[in-house]
Parts: C-alpha cells; structure tokens; sequence
C-alpha cells in the first residue's frame, strides 16, 4: 500500500479543483492505497521571502508539511488555473517545501489535476506546473487530468457521470506506478 499525499492549489469554499482533487483521492483509495490530504489553508503560510527565513527560520506549519511531502509515495496535487498560471499559494507551497529539502519532490510520481468553469480545464495552469516539476525531476504521470465545464461535471461536491468514469481511468493509470 502506497501512501499518497493530496494537495489543492485552492482553499476557496467550494472549490472546483478541491472537488475533483477528492474525487481522484477516493479512486486511490478504492484502489488500496492510503490518501494524507493536506488542507493548505489550515495555517497561515507567508510567501517566501529569504529575509523572513533568515529572521524567523522555516515556520514549523511549513516544516509539518514538508515532513508529509517528503515521506510520501506520490502526490496528487490539484492546480487551479488563474491568468495561465498556477495560483500563488501552489507555487508558495513549492517554493517554501523546496527549502526545507530541495529534493523532497525528486523521483516521487506526481499527478497533475486541473478543473476550471471554462472550457480550457485549466490545461495552461498545468502545463507551467508540469514545467516547474520536470525542472525538479520528478517522476510525473505521463498525463494530466483537465476538468472543463467544471461546474456542469462536479454534483454534490463530486465529479459526477462520464467525467467520472474518465477520473477512475486516469487514476487507475496513476495508481500503477505503485502496483507490486
Ligand atoms: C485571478 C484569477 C485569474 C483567473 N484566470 C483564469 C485563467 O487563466 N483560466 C481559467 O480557466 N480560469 C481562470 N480563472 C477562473 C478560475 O478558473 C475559477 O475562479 C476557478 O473556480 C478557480 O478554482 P477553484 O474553484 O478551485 O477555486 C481565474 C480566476 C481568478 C480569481
């Protein structure tokens, strides 16, 4: 059983991209592997400024954090798309987890996620993030998974109907990076 580390580029309420990133989590689990979900908006995280570090070190929620990363088996990581880009707090996340440990991402298999109202799925979001991990060699999952129309697919808090079945398949995909 693999342990797999979940976390979504977006606390808002109601989010879309948190949803599809639950959504996934339960294939993974269905398939026999551990999910630790991380609620990036349980602490209040500063973005990353050399100064702060130098004065205050690395904060212990930020250290917490990275000792989940570090320790897992793979991560799914859900990576809202705001003007073709990954959110601030994903790439704040990245950055602060990368000066705990520079490598706590290198090797890990990494699966991308995206959903977004439109019609693009956040596909330009997830092309910058895949850009970000190939840089620090990580084992990505060959294929992202973009949710367009992502409040038509999600119901009740889950994606729902054929978008569904096409989730299970793409986790199902995922998931074989840990078979045996
Ligand atoms: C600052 C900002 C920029 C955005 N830029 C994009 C964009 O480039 N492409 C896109 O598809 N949606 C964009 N959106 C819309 C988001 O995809 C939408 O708000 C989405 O619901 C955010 O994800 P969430 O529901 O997980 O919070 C943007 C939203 C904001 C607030």
């Amino acid at each position: 059983m693999a342990r797999i580390v979940t976390f979504s580029g977006s606390v808002r309420t109601g989010s879309v991209n948190t949803a599809l990133l639950n959504s996934a989590a339960a294939f993974v689990e269905a398939a026999g592997h551990e999910i630790d979900a991380i609620d990036l908006g349980a602490d209040d995280i500063p973005i990353y400024n050399g100064d702060f570090q130098d004065e205050h070190g690395i904060p212990a929620a930020v250290e917490a954090i990275a000792a989940r990363v570090g320790s897992a088996d793979g991560l799914l990581i859900a990576c809202p798309e705001y003007n073709g880009g990954p959110t601030a707090l994903l790439k704040n996340t990245i950055d602060w987890i990368t000066r705990v440990e520079m490598t706590h991402f290198a090797g890990k298999p990494i699966g991308l996620l995206a959903a977004s109202p439109g019609g693009g799925g956040g596909g330009h979001g997830l092309g910058l993030v895949t850009q970000i991990f190939t840089y620090m060699r990580c084992d990505l999952h060959d294929e992202t998974f973009s949710l367009a129309k992502a409040f038509d697919a999600i119901v009740d808090g889950a994606v729902a109907g054929d978008e569904s079945a096409r989730l299970n398949a793409w986790v199902d995909g995922y998931v074989a990076h840990f078979a045996g």
